[in-house]
C-alpha cells in the first residue's frame, strides 16, 4: 500500500520528533501529530519556533520547513485516525505506580485507549505501528482489540521501536545506526512492513533498515536499552573501586574500549545514568522474565537498577562526608538538572534523587541549569514526595529549600561546594577563578559528569572530586 496520510498518537519527544522528520523527508505524505494534551499541541503550532514542547538541536529548523506544508500538529484526535491509512502509537508507557505489577511492569493504559480509539473510529484498512517502547507481544493485545469490533476493517500491526536519543534526536532520525520494523510473516504482513520500508527509504539506504518477525522487534527495543544501560552500570561499579585504589576510571574506559570487541561508547562513568527509559524498559524486562518464571534472568538485569541506586546515592553521600558530615543550611549549587545535556527532559535525572538525599539532611540546593525552568524543577521533587506520600506540608517545607536561578553567577555566589549534575557544554567556560574566590572555603566541586578540568581547579584551590578519581 503507498502510504498518503499518516497520523500520530502521542506528541511527545519521541512522536514529535520522529513525525518532523518523516514529514520533511516525504513531502509527498501528509502527517498529523496529534496529542489530547492541548497545550502540548498549542505549543508545537506556536509561531515562535523556540517556544517548541521539546528542545532539541535542529528540530525547531525541522518543524520550520514542513509544519503547514504537509505537517500538522492538532487535538483532533478521531478526524486525523478516520484519514489516516498509516497510524503510529508513540504514547507514553510509564512504569505502573498502582496495582499488579506496581513499580515494575509498564503501564499500557494510554496504548490500550489508543487501540480501542481507532476500532472505534476506522472505517477503512489501517497499518497500525508500535512506535511506543512496549513489553514482547503486545501486538497480540493490541491486534485482539483492534479486531474486536467485527466491523470488517482490517488491520496489520507493526513493530518499529525508536532508538533515538534525546539530546542527539534529528542526527540520530537524518542517520539511524538503523530502523527496526517488525510485523506478520504472511503476505498482508509483509506488504504492510514493504509500506514502512518505503517511507524510511526516503533518506536511508536499504542495508539500514531491518525487518523482522513482531516479536523479536518489540525484544529487541527492550533488550537494546538494556544492554546500554548495563555498559553503564559496569563502568560506574568499577568507579568505585578506581576511587579506592587510585585507578582512574576514564583511563580504565579507555584502555577497554579501544579493544574491538568492547567498543569505546557508552563508557562514560557519571552520577548515575537518568531519562524516562533506561530504568522503565529495565524493569519492564525485569516483570516480564519473572512472568515467565525465569528469576534468575530477572535477577540479573535489575542488578542494573540496583547498581545505578547505589551510584546515585554514593554521590550525595561523598558531597556529605566530605563536608565535615554535615550539610545542614549549606549551600551546595547544583549545576545541570536535566539527565544529560542539549535537552530540556529531566525525567529520572540522577539531580531529582541527589537532591532528595541531600535536602533530606538539611541542605539548601541552587540550581541552575540552561534549559530547565524552576517550575519543573520543583515539579519534579514535587511529584517525588507526593509518591512517598509525605504531607502537603512537609511537601512545601521541603520545596524551601530549593532555589533556581537564571544567572549561574548568582547560583554560585558564596557556595559551599558545586555539584556537577549535567554535562552542559558551557560548565567549562565558567571563570572558575572568579567563582572560587566568591565561595565559601574550603571550596569544593564535585564533579558528577568528569567534565571539569580537575588539574586546574585544584590549582586554583578547590577541593575537586570526580567520579571514579582517587
Ligand atoms: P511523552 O510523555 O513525551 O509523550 C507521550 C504523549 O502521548 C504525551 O504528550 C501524552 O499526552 C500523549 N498521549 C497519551 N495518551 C494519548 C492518547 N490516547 N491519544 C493521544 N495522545 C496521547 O513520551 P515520549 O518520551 O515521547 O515516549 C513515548 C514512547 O516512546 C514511550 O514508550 C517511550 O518508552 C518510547 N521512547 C522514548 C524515547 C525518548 O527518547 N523519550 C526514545 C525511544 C522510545
Ligand atoms: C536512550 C538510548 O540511548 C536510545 O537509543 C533510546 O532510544 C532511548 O534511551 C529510549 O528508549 O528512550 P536517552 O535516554 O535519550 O537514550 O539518552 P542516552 O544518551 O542513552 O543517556 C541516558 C543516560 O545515560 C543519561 O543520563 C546519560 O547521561 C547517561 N550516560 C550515557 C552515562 O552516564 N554514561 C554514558 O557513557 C552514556
Amino acid at each position: 500500500m503507498k502510504i498518503k496520510n499518516i497520523c500520530c498518537l502521542g506528541a511527545g519527544y519521541v512522536g514529535g520528533p520522529t513525525m518532523s522528520v518523516i514529514a520533511l523527508k516525504c513531502p509527498e505524505i501528509k502527517v498529523t501529530v496529534v496529542d489530547l494534551n492541548e497545550s502540548r499541541i498549542a505549543a508545537w503550532n506556536d509561531e515562535n519556533l523556540d517556544s517548541l514542547p521539546v528542545y532539541e538541536p535542529r528540530l525547531a529548523e525541522v518543524v520550520g520547513e514542513a509544519r503547514g506544508r504537509n505537517l500538522f500538529f492538532s487535538t483532533d484526535v478521531d478526524t486525523a485516525i478516520d484519514a489516516a491509512d498509516m497510524i503510529f502509537i508513540a504514547v507514553n508507557t510509564p512504569t505502573k505506580t498502582y496495582g499488579e505489577g506496581k513499580g515494575m511492569a509498564a503501564d499500557l493504559k494510554f496504548v490500550e485507549l489508543c487501540a480501542r480509539q481507532i476500532a472505534r473510529i476506522a472505517k477503512n484498512d489501517k497499518i497500525i505501528v508500535e512506535k511506543s517502547t512496549l513489553p514482547v507481544r503486545t501486538a497480540e493485545t493490541l491486534q485482539t482489540i483492534l479486531d474486536s469490533t467485527g466491523n470488517g476493517v482490517k488491520f496489520e500491526v507493526l513493530s518499529n521501536p525508536e532508538f533515538l536519543a534525546e539530546g542527539t534526536a534529528i542526527e540520530d532520525l537524518f542517520n539511524a545506526d538503523r530502523v527496526l520494523i517488525g510485523g506478520q510473516q504472511t503476505p498482508e504482513g509483509k506488504e504492510a512492513i514493504q509500506s514502512l520500508v518505503d517511507i524510511y527509504a526516503h533518506w536511508l539506504k536499504p542495508e539500514q533498515i531491518l525487518t523482522t518477525n513482531v516479536w523479536s522487534s518489540e525484544l529487541s527495543k527492550l533488550t537494546a536499552n538494556s544492554f546500554l544501560a548495563q555498559r553503564i552500570s559496569s563502568i560506574n561499579a568499577l568507579s568505585a573501586l578506581c576511587e579506592v585504589t587510585e585507578a582512574n576510571v576514564d583511563e580504565v574506559a579507555n584502555a577497554i574500549g579501544t579493544d574491538s570487541r568492547i567498543g569505546p561508547k557508552f563508557l562514560k562513568a557519571s552520577v548515575g545514568f537518568g531519562g524516562s527509559c533506561f530504568q522503565k524498559d529495565i524493569l519492564n524486562l525485569v516483570y516480564l522474565c519473572r512472568f515467565f518464571n525465569l528469576p534468575e534472568v530477572a535477577d540479573y538485569w535489575e542488578q542494573v537498577i540496583i547498581l545505578n541506586d547505589y551510584q546515585k546515592y554514593r554521590f550525595a553521600k561523598k558531597i556529605i562526608s566530605s563536608l565535615f558530615n554535615t550539610v545542614s543550611d549549606k549551600k551546595i549549587t547544583f549545576l545541570g538538572w536535566a539527565f544529560k545535556k542539549d535537552t530540556n527532559d529531566t525525567r529520572e535525572s540522577a539531580a531529582i534523587y541527589v537532591a532528595e538525599h541531600l535536602i533530606e539532611d538539611g541542605a539548601q540546593i541552587h540550581v541552575y541549569d540552561p534549559k530547565v525552568p524552576e517550575a519543573k524543577i520543583k515539579a519534579d521533587m514535587r511529584y517525588l514526595w507526593e509518591l512517598k506520600g509525605f504531607t502537603e506540608q512537609k511537601i512545601e517545607a521541603k520545596l524551601n529549600q530549593i532555589y533556581v536561578y537564571n544567572d549561574p553567577k548568582e547560583a554560585l555566589d558564596q557556595a559551599h561546594a558545586v555539584a556537577v549534575l549535567t554535562e552542559w557544554d558551557e560548565f567549562k567556560t565558567y571563570d572558575w577563578e572568579n567563582i572560587f574566590i566568591k565561595m565559601y572555603k574550603p571550596a569544593f566541586v564535585f564533579d558528577g559528569r568528569n567534565i571539569l578540568d580537575a588539574a586546574k581547579l585544584t590549582d586554583i584551590g578547590f577541593r575537586v572530586k570526580g567520579i571514579g578519581k582517587g
